[in-house]
């Protein structure tokens, strides 16, 4: 077949350096909002006791700490851990025997999560500046790796996946939270920027997600629908502004605008040793 290539053969995009640059320039401009993102996503108990800033911070599409199953004693990675919201409520759960580290690329995001941390009074919780496509921490060493609407930020998602499971212990759990698409957008929408850093271009179908996940080596993956994200969820997001919410109006079909996409959580365990052995041994 002829014509422009836009993946490599791993499902990434080809126009990295243009996305990467686009979700920099947002997320760096972001400031604290109201709290209307923590309201959507985290009931009140949750938010009691967090420094406002972390709350006014949220910008993810849901709550992975709600569906990971964390257990105290256990070490956890949030990828793209923005203002820090996740890592808070996560080093609650896991406690003094346990560990979470946020990771982000934008210097601002680690230092306005690590005095929320600070205010927050969680020893246990750390972050670190680097990107998600190459992580900077140590392989093998982590219980559940979490997420919540960053990885379709990514134009590299097979390589988030696969610095995912290189960071766990056998074993260990992926519990991620971010959307799909269940029909394909118009390309006035899809390739607008604000759709770009709003997670919705970079969506995946539930079924390349599904083998994205499934080709880093994890095992068990499900992808369980969490509730629509339309119109009313974007204009949650200072990011998406005037013009991409009219053109959304504008552009979709009326019942699309409840429902443009689906966020999703992306469960996933990385085999114990054996189990990989036995799994080579089949292939
Ligand atoms: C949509 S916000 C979500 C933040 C946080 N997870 C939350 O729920 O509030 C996306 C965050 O991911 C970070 N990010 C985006 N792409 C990244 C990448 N490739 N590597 C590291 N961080 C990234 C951004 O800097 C931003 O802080």
């Amino acid at each position: 077949m002829t014509g422009v290539r836009l993946h490599f053969d791993d499902g990434d995009l080809l126009a990295q350096d243009a996305i990467r640059s686009v979700v920099r320039q947002t997320y760096g401009a972001a400031q604290p909002t109201d709290r209307r993102v923590a309201d959507r996503f985290y009931a009140p108990d949750e938010l009691l006791g967090l420094p406002a800033e972390a709350a006014n911070m949220a910008l993810g599409v849901g709550n992975p700490v709600h569906h990971a199953g964390l257990r105290p004693g256990q070490d956890v990675v949030d990828l793209g851990s923005g203002g820090g919201i996740d890592c808070l409520l996560a080093g609650r759960v896991v406690g003094p025997s346990g560990a979470v580290v946020g990771v982000d690329f934008l210097p601002d995001m680690v230092g306005r999560a690590t005095a929320a941390a600070a205010e927050a009074g969680l020893d246990n919780v750390q972050f670190v500046e680097g990107p998600i496509e190459a992580l900077p921490l140590p392989d093998e060493s982590y219980d559940v790796v979490i997420s919540n609407g960053v990885v379709n930020l990514s134009p590299r998602k097979a390589r988030v996946f696969a610095e995912a499971f290189r960071v766990l212990r056998p074993g260990g759990r992926l519990a991620i939270v971010d959307l799909i698409l269940e029909h394909d957008l118009p390309p006035e929408i899809q390739t607008h920027p604000a759709a770009w850093a709003g997670c919705l271009s970079g969506a995946l179908s539930e079924i390349a997600l599904y083998k994205s996940v499934r080709r880093a080596g994890f095992r068990e993956v499900s992808i369980e629908p969490l509730e629509p994200f339309g119109i009313p969820e974007c204009a949650l997001y200072p990011l998406f502004g005037d013009e991409l919410l009219a053109l959304l109006r504008a552009r979709l079909p009326v019942e699309r605008h409840n429902r443009i996409a689906m966020s999703v959580l992306v469960s996933a365990r990385k085999p114990a040793g054996d189990e990989r052995l036995a799994g080579r041994a089949r292939e």
